[in-house]
C-alpha cells in the first residue's frame, strides 16, 4: 500500500513511531523571520486539498513540520500541557508544534501553503494546481487514513500508541468513511489497524467524560452513536473485509460478524470482556455469534470472556482465514487486489442479496443490544470496572 493516494488524511495523522528523515530534496519553506504577507483561509483551505493528491510520502521530519504548521495555523501558538516522556508519538508533535513559538497564524498559514506548494512541485506537479479531488470529497479525518488504490478503499484506524481504540470522534469519523466509501468507486472496502493491533475495543476514557448533565446524558448520547455505529456497517452496501493485523477487543471483535470476509495474522486474538467489564453485547453478536459457532461457543466469549487464538476462531467460523504473521500483508492484499477486479456490480448487489435476508432482524438486535447497554453503561459494576482499569494504568 505503499504507493496509494494519500485521499482524505489529516496531515498529524501521518506522523509515524518512527521518525526518519525525508527523502524530499530541496524542500524550501520560508522561516519565522519571514517579513511576507499571510496566506489567506481560502488559499489555506486549497493548499489542505492539495495536501491530500501527494502520491509519495514526504518523510517523517516534513510530516511533523506539516503537522505543526497546521496546528499553528488552525489554533495559534502551542497552548496544551506537554506529553509525558513515554507519550512517544504525542511528544515529538508537541515538540514540533512548541518550536514554531509565537508565529502568527497568518504567518503559519503562508508557511503551510508554501510547503504544501513546494511537495507538490517536488512530485512534478503544477505549484498552482487547485485541490484534484471534487469538492466535498477531501475530508479530513483525525484518528482515521483512508486511501483508494487498486480498486480497494482502506479505513485504516490510526491511533496506535492506543492501540486504535476508538474514541467518540473516531466512531463518527468511521461512519463518515464507510459513507464515503459507500459511495465511491472502489469495488471493496477493507478495516484495518495502524501498528502492532488492529482494534482494542471501545476507548475506556469515553465513559470518563461524563457531561453537566449527568450520566444518563452521557450513556444516551453514547447509545445513539452505537446504534448508528452499527447501523453504518448493517446497511454497507459493498463487501466489507476486515484485515486484522493484530489482536482485537470489544466491539473489534462483534461487528466481525457483520463483514464478508475476514483476514487475519496468527498473531490476532479475538477477545470480548464485557461480562468483566459490567457490559454486555454489541455489534449484533448476541445475534451472529451464536449463529456463526453456535451457542456453546458464543456464550463462552460473550458471556465469560473467552480469549480465541486466530486459528480457533478461524476454526469457529469468525475468520475467514489465518495467514503467517510474516507473509500476512503481502497474502492478504494480493488476494483482495484479485477480488477487486471481478465485476463491481455483481459483487454488490450479491452481498445486499444475502444481507436482505436478515437485515431487518440485525436492526433489531442492534435496538435491543443498544438498549441493554444504556442500562448497563449507568450500572454500578460498569463504573467500578473502568475505573479499575485507570487505577491499575496509573499505578504502572
Ligand atoms: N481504552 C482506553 N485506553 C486504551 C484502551 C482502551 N480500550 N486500550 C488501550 N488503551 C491505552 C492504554 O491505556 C495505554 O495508554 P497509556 O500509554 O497512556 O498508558 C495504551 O493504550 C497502550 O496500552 P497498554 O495497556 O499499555 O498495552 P498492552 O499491550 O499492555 O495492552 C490491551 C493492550 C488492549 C490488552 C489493554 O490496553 C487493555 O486491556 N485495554 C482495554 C481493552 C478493553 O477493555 N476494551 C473495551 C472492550 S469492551
Amino acid at each position: 500500500m505503499a504507493a496509494a493516494t494519500l485521499k482524505c488524511c489529516a496531515p498529524w495523522r501521518l506522523v509515524q513511531l518512527s521518525l526518519v528523515r525525508s527523502s524530499v530534496p530541496n524542500l524550501s519553506f520560508r522561516t519565522a523571520a519571514s517579513p511576507m504577507m499571510g496566506a489567506t483561509v481560502e488559499e489555506f483551505e486549497q493548499a489542505k486539498s492539495r495536501m491530500s493528491t501527494l502520491k509519495n510520502d514526504p518523510g517523517n521530519e516534513v510530516k511533523l513540520k506539516i503537522y505543526a504548521l497546521f496546528k499553528q495555523s488552525t489554533q495559534g501558538p502551542c497552548n496544551i500541557p506537554k506529553p509525558g516522556m513515554l507519550d512517544f508519538v504525542n511528544k515529538v508533535k508537541w515538540d514540533a508544534w512548541k518550536s514554531l513559538g509565537p508565529i502568527s497564524q497568518e504567518e503559519a498559514r503562508q508557511q503551510y501553503c508554501d510547503l504544501i506548494g513546494s511537495l507538490v512541485t517536488a512530485e512534478g506537479g503544477s505549484s498552482a494546481q487547485v485541490a484534484a479531488e471534487p469538492a466535498g470529497s477531501a475530508a479530513m479525518y483525525e484518528t482515521l487514513l483512508v486511501t483508494t488504490e487498486d480498486d480497494i478503499t482502506t479505513i485504516k484506524l490510526n491511533r496506535p500508541a492506543k492501540k486504535n481504540a476508538i474514541t467518540t470522534e473516531m466512531y463518527n469519523e468511521i461512519i463518515a468513511a464507510l459513507e464515503q466509501a459507500a459511495k465511491d468507486d472502489s469495488v471493496i472496502t477493507v478495516l484495518t489497524g495502524a501498528g502492532d493491533f488492529y482494534c482494542s475495543g471501545n476507548d475506556l476514557s469515553n465513559f470518563t467524560k461524563i457531561p453537566e448533565a449527568g450520566v444518563e446524558e452521557m450513556a444516551r448520547k453514547a447509545g445513539v452513536l452505537l446504534s448508528n455505529y452499527v447501523k453504518a456497517y448493517i446497511d454497507f452496501p459493498k463487501p466489507l473485509v476486515a484485515v486484522v493485523n493484530g489482536p482485537a477487543v470489544g466491539i473489534a471483535v462483534t461487528l466481525l460478524g457483520l463483514f464478508d470476509l475476514v483476514y487475519a495474522t496468527e498473531r490476532a486474538t479475538f477477545h470480548t470482556p464485557f461480562s468483566q467489564l459490567g457490559q454486555s453485547a454489541e455489534g449484533c453478536s448476541s445475534y451472529t455469534f451464536p449463529k456463526i459457532m453456535g451457542p456453546a461457543k458464543a456464550s463462552e466469549m460473550l458471556l465469560f470472556n473467552k480469549k480465541l487464538t486466530a486459528a480457533q476462531a478461524c476454526e469457529l467460523g469468525l475468520v475467514t482465514e489465518v495467514f503467517p504473521d510474516s507473509s500476512f500483508q503481502l497474502e492478504a492484499w494480493t488476494r483482495l487486489k484479485a477480488y477487486a477486479k471481478l465485476p463491481r456490480n455483481s459483487l454488490a448487489l450479491s452481498k445486499q442479496l444475502i444481507r436482505s435476508v436478515e437485515k431487518e432482524r440485525l436492526h433489531t438486535v442492534n435496538d435491543a443490544e443498544v438498549e441493554r447497554l444504556i442500562e448497563r453503561w449507568t450500572s454500578e459494576e460498569c463504573f467500578n470496572a473502568v475505573m479499575s482499569f485507570f487505577q491499575a494504568k496509573a499505578k504502572l
